[in-house]
């Protein structure tokens, strides 16, 4: 079997990212990032994608209609023959035309336990500061699968991460960030090595 091409689309710092071009090169995962898109021109993950010689792609969405930026994407996307797309930190809702292109095929990370604190405008330090004001003991992680309903698609791995007395929106987030990258990194593994089966709202791992 060949290395699993991975599309990346990021908008920021791109930790996540980093952890997976690092998981490819160390053999971890068995596959390779063939394209990094994102939709701001400085976003640092660009950076981290030059440095590895990974072709880093802006499509910027000024003065584009939704539909249209997303078919430069999906272009982008082909010509890479990107297999698995994976969002790393997008800050763009995905259509449902380019959801089921790559249905099955493509995944997030959110940085708390779904189905809780998530959906459209659940991102970035909303999530913990709505963590921490409900008085939750108990976030962490969720990696699924993408699907039309925003952060509600079939889930492949969670892991949780225990809130303290003195945490603050950051440092919760602090805390759950390198869990992310494991738990991403690990998640790609699985489904480069075919090892994850979706039948319905349940992803079966297959060890
Ligand atoms: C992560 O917290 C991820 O859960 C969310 O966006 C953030 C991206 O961080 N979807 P980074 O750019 O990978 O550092």
């Amino acid at each position: 079997m060949g290395k699993l091409r991975i599309g990346v689309l990021a908008s920021g710092g791109g930790t996540n990212l980093q952890a997976i071009i690092d998981a490819c090169a160390a053999g971890d995962i068995a596959g390779e990032v063939v394209v990094v898109i994102s939709d701001m021109p400085d976003a640092r993950a660009l950076e981290r994608a030059r440095k590895k010689n990974i072709p880093a792609i802006v499509i910027p969405t000024k003065g584009l209609k939704r539909e249209e930026h997303e078919k430069l994407v999906h272009e982008a996307l082909m010509k890479a023959n990107a297999e698995l797309v994976v969002l790393a930190g997008y800050m763009r809702i995905i259509t449902p035309w380019l959801v089921g292109k790559y249905e099955g095929r493509m995944m997030n990370i959110h940085p708390a336990q779904l189905p809780a604190f998530g959906g459209s405008g659940m991102y970035g330090e909303k999530v913990h500061k709505a963590v921490l004001d409900h008085g939750c003991k108990v976030s962490g992680c969720t990696v699924h699968f993408v699907s039309t309903d925003v952060d509600g698609g079939p889930i492949i791995l969670q892991e949780p991460v225990y809130v303290l007395e003195s945490d603050t929106p950051e440092s919760l987030a602090n805390r759950i960030h390198p869990v992310e990258h494991r738990l991403y990194t690990k998640a790609i593994a699985l489904y480069a090595a075919g090892k994850l089966k979706i039948e319905g709202r349940r992803v079966r791992i297959m060890l």
